[in-house]
């Protein structure tokens, strides 16, 4: 959805309150937003500009704001678990996600990836995305709807990404410019992967534990296919600034996954890398 610079109705909005907890809506005329026994009209928030401070029935107050990408996957309704921001970020940066690309995923899960490709891929780039479960690809579809609006260059199909990557275009077998892996067994799919995806083109897989990763990179070398076949995590910490109390926060997220990037070669080529 095109951001505007006051409040619309069908708009997602988040309160933060003074510890800077999120409070997700979406506007519509007539509704209110209830938190511990204090409402607010959602007609006092319409045609507001984004970053103003309201006031709760009980005298509290908050900062209603447009969220950011990485602020609204973290409140969307979610089918499957969503990666996390520090992960999409680094996923768009190793497999480099261009606009104009076209992108292959698998599984969509809540879509808070695929909206970061989207984003990264533009509107002259396309993503393509294999969700098995009917369910999540629903929840998916209306995630991304409610925050993009109308995607033209997004194709959602309910499909169990073990049984091939075959996206036809007018006829022809699409080949991909990259394609993006989070799922549980993507030692499943990557024999698929070299008749999908560009020479030169990248691979990228997430997946959380150890063995999932090495079973994952086996199966790329196997292919003979891959080569800067790379395996890293990302561990973000924030900081506390008070003061004199400058340290970093006493919790974070200390595990999330590992990600596996490759890139497609020729064919016969022996691998480079692990
Ligand atoms: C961890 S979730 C993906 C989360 C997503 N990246 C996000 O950020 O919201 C994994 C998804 O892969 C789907 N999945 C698992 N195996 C699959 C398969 N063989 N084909 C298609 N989708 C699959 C699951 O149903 C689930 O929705």
């Amino acid at each position: 959805m095109q951001r505007m610079p006051t409040f619309q109705s069908g708009q997602r909005v988040h309160l933060v309150d003074k510890k800077g907890r999120q409070y997700a809506l979406t506007l519509k005329a007539g509704d209110r937003f209830q938190h511990s026994g204090e409402t607010i009209a959602h007609d006092d928030l319409i045609g507001r500009p984004d970053g103003t401070t309201v006031r709760l029935s009980g005298g509290k107050t908050m900062i209603a704001l447009s969220p950011t990408l990485a602020e609204y996957t973290l409140k969307m309704p979610r089918g499957a678990q969503v990666l996390y921001p520090k992960d999409i970020a680094m996923i768009l940066t190793w497999a480099d996600v261009y606009p104009g690309a076209s992108v292959f995923e698998a599984g969509v899960g809540s879509a808070a990836l695929t909206l970061g490709l989207l984003r990264a891929v533009g509107d002259r780039g396309r993503v393509v995305s294999y969700e098995k479960r009917e369910d999540f690809a629903r929840i998916a579809m209306k995630n991304i709807e409610r925050f993009l609006g109308p995607v033209a260059n997004f194709h959602l199909a309910q499909r169990d990404v073990h049984e091939g990557i075959d996206w036809e275009v007018d006829g022809t077998t699409h080949v991909f410019d990259r394609v993006i892996l989070d799922l549980p067994e993507p030692w499943n799919v990557v024999p698929h992967v070299p008749d999908a995806l560009r020479s030169g083109g990248i691979y990228l897989s997430f997946v959380p534990t150890v063995p999932q990763v090495v079973q994952t990179v086996e199966a790329l070398q196997r292919t003979r296919a891959f080569g800067l076949i790379e395996t890293f995590e990302t561990l973000v910490r924030h900081w506390n600034i008070d003061g004199r109390s400058v340290r970093p926060d006493l919790r974070m997220i200390a595990h999330s996954g590992f990600m596996t990037v490759a890139r497609r070669m020729e064919k016969g080529d022996a691998p480079v890398g692990q």
